[in-house]
């Protein structure tokens, strides 16, 4: 059921604010507080310690969205934890597998948890890791909307996102359940591993409680927006994408959007490699969306996107809603509420939902059903 909604796609943006809710409330501790030597958790994952414990690698497996969702897991597991994690593709992973390591921790991220090349690249490692002697043996952990899944089966564990059944093609409500996901298990590591204070967790799983009220923000105060802006983009045939730091899978994220439902060509690009290559593509007929959130990489983000504008390249910028500089560096923008930098993937994915969305709906296709795709790839 639709619910009064065009598309799925939209009723699932908009159900976001209640997933996010759902996930923490399924997690978080409400009485946990820094400093009062609880000994336990703040996050309540009830992963077994033999999947944790003695930890030295992780790597993360999976396909589109999801690889992206693998992406900003990657930089909270090694930036709060400092657990050295690499991200693959499953569909390249079950070819050529990396080399085998101790103490490692598989991740597998499907919202289908159907996926076949994740399933295969999972078993490729259970099966090659199953054998060996105790330090290589294999621990996979799951991350889905579907524990019920195959996924579900394969895994020793699974930290179930609560997001529901996805039904539009278009992962939208799933990659963000997915991220709550990886902020939940990078925290609770980060407390058993004491590689955070518990003030600076603490302060971390407020910015998350404040979520769902930020991404109802966003679509109260944006969607007419963007709805209007997406007229200008019916006729254009190249998009780019540009973030860096932990909003640079939020890039490839947009582009992925766009192309899949609009079927405009989209690049999503790390602001910083644009001189590199991509700039050369750059004119009056391809807007460079860029994410400029505060943080550390802000004014690395403005000045490349600079570099676009001297090349008459049409700029949206996803800003924060109190960023006044920001105004005289892009033609369009799309403000979220200032969030810290941690968490701004959160909020910064929602605006190029909605972007993707309507420049689609604006061209009239098939949303919910693209051409080509399918909500899940069983298939090689
Ligand atoms: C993008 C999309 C696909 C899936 C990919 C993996 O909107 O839907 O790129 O993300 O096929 O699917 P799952 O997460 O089911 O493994």
């Amino acid at each position: 059921e639709k619910q009064g909604f065009r598309h799925f796609m939209l009723k699932e943006i908009y159900e976001q604010p209640g997933v996010v809710r759902t996930c923490l409330e399924a997690y978080l501790d409400q009485d946990w507080h820094a400093g009062q030597n609880s000994e336990t958790s703040p996050i309540h994952l009830n992963l077994s310690p033999t999947l944790t414990e003695n930890l030295e690698n992780i790597q993360i497996l999976a396909c589109g969205t999801s690889w992206h969702a693998a992406l900003v897991g990657k930089y909270l597991l090694e930036q709060l934890v400092g657990i050295p994690t690499s991200v693959q593709y499953a569909s390249e992973f079950r070819y050529a597998p990396a080399p085998i390591t101790p103490h490692t921790l598989t991740i597998g991220v499907t919202q289908s948890g159907e996926t076949a090349d994740t399933l295969a690249a999972l078993d490729l490692e259970k099966r090659r890791r199953g054998n060996l002697e105790t330090k290589f043996q294999p621990h996979l952990l799951g991350i889905t909307n579907r524990p019920e899944s195959t996924l579900g089966q394969m895994v020793d564990e699974v930290i179930d996102t609560h997001a529901g059944i996805e039904i539009g093609v278009a992962a939208t409500k799933t990659f963000i359940a997915q991220l709550i996901g990886f902020y939940c298990l990078s925290l609770d590591l980060a407390y058993q591993r004491k590689t955070l204070s518990e003030e600076r967790i603490e302060e971390i799983l407020d910015n998350l409680r404040y979520l769902p009220a930020q991404i109802e923000l966003i679509l109260e105060s944006q969607e007419r927006y963007i709805e209007e802006l997406a007229h200008d983009f019916a006729e254009t045939q190249d998009f780019i994408f540009v973030g860096r730091g932990i909003n640079f899978p939020i890039a490839l994220e947009g582009a992925l959007k766009l192309k899949e439902i609009s079927y405009i060509h989209a690049e999503g690009y790390p602001a910083g490699e644009m001189k590199h290559g991509p700039i050369a593509l750059l004119d009056n007929k391809v807007p460079v969306v860029s994410i400029a959130m505060p943080g550390c990489v802000y004014e690395k983000v403005l000045s490349n996107a600079q570099e676009a504008k001297a090349r008459d390249a049409r700029l949206i910028g996803v800003t924060a809603m109190n960023d006044t500089e920001a105004n005289d560096t892009f033609d369009n923008l799309l403000p979220v509420p200032e969030v810290e930098e941690l968490i701004s993937p959160l909020v910064t994915v929602i605006p190029l939902q909605l972007l993707s969305y309507h420049i689609a709906a604006r061209r009239g296709l098939d949303v919910d059903q693209p051409r080509n795709l399918a909500k899940s790839v069983t298939v090689e």
